[in-house]
């Protein structure tokens, strides 16, 4: 079915000084709002940014049934604006909005809501080179009912926000093997909110120990690497990039599928496999040169420069030389027009 986008534009526009917003702070001008109702995607719109009206009942505020995606826009040399990788992040989406029992989005639909209201909105791109333009897609369930039930109405919505870094500096992590964020056959693999909340008191508890985030281990033997706060895990040594693979409990993260392409490109040995902290502590022991690295589309590639392990801390290697570094650079370029976009990763407005 074809969905119509009405468009209502805001009179007057005003971006501020961009740069200085903390991340996800101030949205955009503009959101687009579309209703799911009597099994059909209805009101697509593009409309001046609003609260929302939702009864105390609405599903969403007491079951947890919603679903997000998080992308980004960029401005190209050539001053254009891309969307980058709006189709896998639309592939991740319907998985995500399958697990939590949620209806579809067509691609369509998904891709013109995000197209609108970028192209609306494009003053608030970021043009400096470290800036890009956060997009947050979302779908919460609004039946407004008690009862335990999969909701038969939800509200498909996007926002927008500027983004710079989302780590300012390289991180300290600790090896979580107490509280799990996700075991076999949960919701570990779906970007849905209960994941993010659940995660709230461990990382409270990392922070007061004076960690910037967790990497949690998996749910059985508490040992094996899984993924790290908002982002994927990754680590480079004796020449190989390993990186835990997709088993399920870990999110199938954008940055994380680009950089693998790339390292791969270039040469460098990936493996997709369990991760034991043993291995990595057994790597420091020997004097290894160990990077360690976050993946995700907010973060980009955020550098771990200390891992804790029981009460050990370890230092890894943030150098600038780091294989990291090079495959963020080339990220960057491809995401800016700098270099030829092969792999057709870039969506541009026209
Ligand atoms: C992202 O990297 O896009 C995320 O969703 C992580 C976080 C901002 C929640």
């Amino acid at each position: 079915m074809e969905h119509t986008i009405s468009i209502t534009e805001q009179a007057e526009r005003k971006v501020t000084d961009t740069k200085s917003i903390p991340f996800g702070k101030v949205p955009t001008e503009h959101m687009f709002v579309a209703e799911y109702k009597d099994g059909e995607w209805h009101n697509a719109q593009v409309v001046p940014l609003h609260d929302l009206t939702l009864s105390p009942l609405a599903l969403c505020l007491h079951y947890g049934q919603t679903v997000f995606e998080g992308m980004k826009a960029f401005v190209t040399e050539e001053g254009k604006i891309n969307i980058f990788r709006i189709d896998k992040h639309h592939d991740r989406f319907s998985k995500s909005l399958h697990r939590m029992c949620m209806p579809a989005v067509p691609k369509k639909l998904f891709i013109d809501a995000i197209h609108n209201l970028v192209k609306l909105d494009a003053d608030w791109v970021p043009r400096e080179a470290d800036g890009s333009l956060y997009i947050r897609p979302f779908m919460i369930a609004t039946e407004d009912r008690i009862g335990v039930k999969v909701s038969d109405e939800f509200l498909f919505m996007v926002v927008c926000s500027p983004a710079f870094q989302y780590y300012t500096k390289p991180l300290k992590v600790k090896v979580e093997t107490t509280y799990v964020r996700a075991a076999q056959g949960g919701t570990g693999a779906a970007k849905c909110g209960g994941n993010y909340g659940g995660a709230f008191l461990p990382t409270q508890l990392a922070r007061e120990a004076g960690y910037d985030q967790v990497l949690w281990t998996d749910s059985i033997h508490h040992e094996f690497i899984e993924e790290s706060g908002t982002m994927n895990a990754m680590f480079y040594f004796d020449n190989v990039l390993v990186t835990p693979q997709l088993s399920g409990t870990i999110l199938d993260g954008v940055t994380r599928d680009t950089l693998l392409a790339l390292a791969r490109e270039k040469g460098i040995v990936v493996e997709e496999r369990h991760i034991s902290y043993h291995e990595l502590v057994r790597a420091f022991n020997e004097g290894k040169r160990v990077e360690a690295f976050g993946a995700g589309t907010a973060a980009v590639v955020a550098p771990i420069e200390t891992i804790a392990i029981g009460h050990k801390e370890y230092t890894c290697y943030t150098g600038a030389d780091a294989v990291m570094f090079r495959l963020q650079k080339e990220l960057y370029d491809i995401r800016r027009g700098i270099v030829p976009d092969t792999h057709k990763w870039n969506y541009i407005i026209n």
